[in-house]
């Protein structure tokens, strides 16, 4: 249900509560400048006020910004993104570490490798680059799948072999699950000498998680990040999932992507990493993203160099927000400012009524009235 506190209304149309309690309470109901009230008595109230009444609805502010419905242009095939997941110290990072300085393009030596929250490898046997997310955890993964964001095509399950199936392995594999991702399985510290693989096995069957060598569909590669053992092979399994996916995307055309991560830099003000996900983001775009918007200043690689431009798959940092927006908010390139300015303040405003709704007990988004 669509609704409205008391003083917002009042706000918007530049008048007092107080008048707003007052013309309720004429139709019998007692009100306090807190309360919330539906969309309906709020527009018969401010036609009593004299305003007239204009219904924004979400649609019609959202409209155009994204087209992800419309896949007809995506004839491009781009880069799989993947996701590492799994119980704590079971080497995540230390794979993903491993995987990155295995690949790291040369000519940079000696040169530090800035850390943005996502980057891209480089699969030795065919040149083809895989986009690693180096999510901080599963309560960010899941933070983004609530507001719908939708980044990762696969999941990397890490599991030590020596240590097993454990509890945040099978929160990763009902993520995976819910989210409809592919699971690659790596079974990691395959060196250490109590190392048990096929108890691995075994133990993710009964997480409804079937490797091939039991007749499933899952592959499962052992690693060892430590002695960096099969990263080949756990690359060349991904590309070869990737095939299977068949990703198709469109780099002409506005950019469409998704804040992995932002924050506020001391030096350099809002940078938020973002993944393109379709069309090319350019320096000088006008962006908008939850309600934050801004004009791109700089773009920096996950090699930490600057760049003009960002296409499908590619994660990148961002600078020129206002502010910085939240991981799992959708990037959209807008046509000009005020187009960014009415798209951002709309969800301001929505933000804002849904915390004082929700704060009186309500649910549900809100229209906006103006008068
Ligand atoms: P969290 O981020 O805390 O969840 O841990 P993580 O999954 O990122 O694990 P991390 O990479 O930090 O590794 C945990 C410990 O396991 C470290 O002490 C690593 O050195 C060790 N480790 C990781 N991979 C291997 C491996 O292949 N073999 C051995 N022997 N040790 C490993
Ligand atoms: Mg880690």
């Amino acid at each position: 249900p669509e609704a409205i506190t008391i003083q917002e209304l009042a706000n918007r149309m530049s008048e007092r509560a107080v008048d707003v309690i007052r013309m309720l309470m004429k139709q019998g109901a007692m009100h306090k400048i807190t309360d919330v009230i539906d969309a309906d008595t709020a527009q018969l109230i401010a036609e009593e006020l004299g305003h007239t009444v204009k219904r924004v609805a979400a649609s019609d502010v959202e409209e155009g910004l994204f087209d992800q419905v419309d896949d007809s242009t995506d004839t491009e095939t781009r880069s799989p993104v993947v996701t590492v997941m799994g119980h704590v110290d079971h080497g995540k990072t230390s794979l993903l570490d491993a995987l990155r300085h295995a690949n790291v393009v040369s000519g940079e030596a000696g040169g530090i490798t800035q850390h943005i929250g996502a980057y891209q490898v480089s699969s030795p046997e065919t040149g083809k680059k895989i986009t690693f997310i180096d999510t901080p955890g599963h309560a960010a993964f899941t933070a983004m799948r609530a507001r719908g964001a939708k980044v990762t095509d696969i999941v990397v399950l890490v599991v030590a072999a020596d240590d097993g199936v454990m509890p945040q392995t099978v929160e990763a594999i009902n993520h995976a699950k819910a989210a409809g991702v592919p699971i690659i399985v790596a079974i990691n510290k395959i060196d250490k000498p109590d190392a048990k693989p096929e108890r691995v096995r075994t133990e993710l069957l009964q997480h409804e998680v079937q490797v091939e060598s039991f007749g499933g569909d899952v592959v499962d590669v052992e690693v060892s990040a430590k002695n960096k053992t099969n990263l080949d092979k756990l690359l060349e399994m991904i590309a070869l999932q990737a095939e299977i996916l068949d990703l198709k995307t469109n780099s002409e055309r506005p950019a469409e992507g998704t804040v992995i991560e932002a924050k506020l830099d001391r030096g350099r003000g809002p940078v938020a990493t973002v993944l393109v996900q379709r069309g090319t983001l350019r320096v000088g775009d006008i962006i908008v993203a939850g309600a934050e918007m801004g004009r791109v200043r700089a773009l920096i690689s996950d090699q930490g160099e600057t760049v003009q431009e960002a296409g499908p798959s590619v994660p990148v940092e961002v600078l020129g927000f206002n502010g910085p927006p939240e991981a799992g908010d959708r990037l959209a390139v807008v046509e000009n400012e005020a187009r960014a300015r009415q798209v951002t303040s709309y969800r301001a405003h929505q933000k804002r009524e849904n915390a004082a709704a929700s704060i009186s007990g309500m649910r549900g988004s809100l229209e906006q009235m103006m008068s």
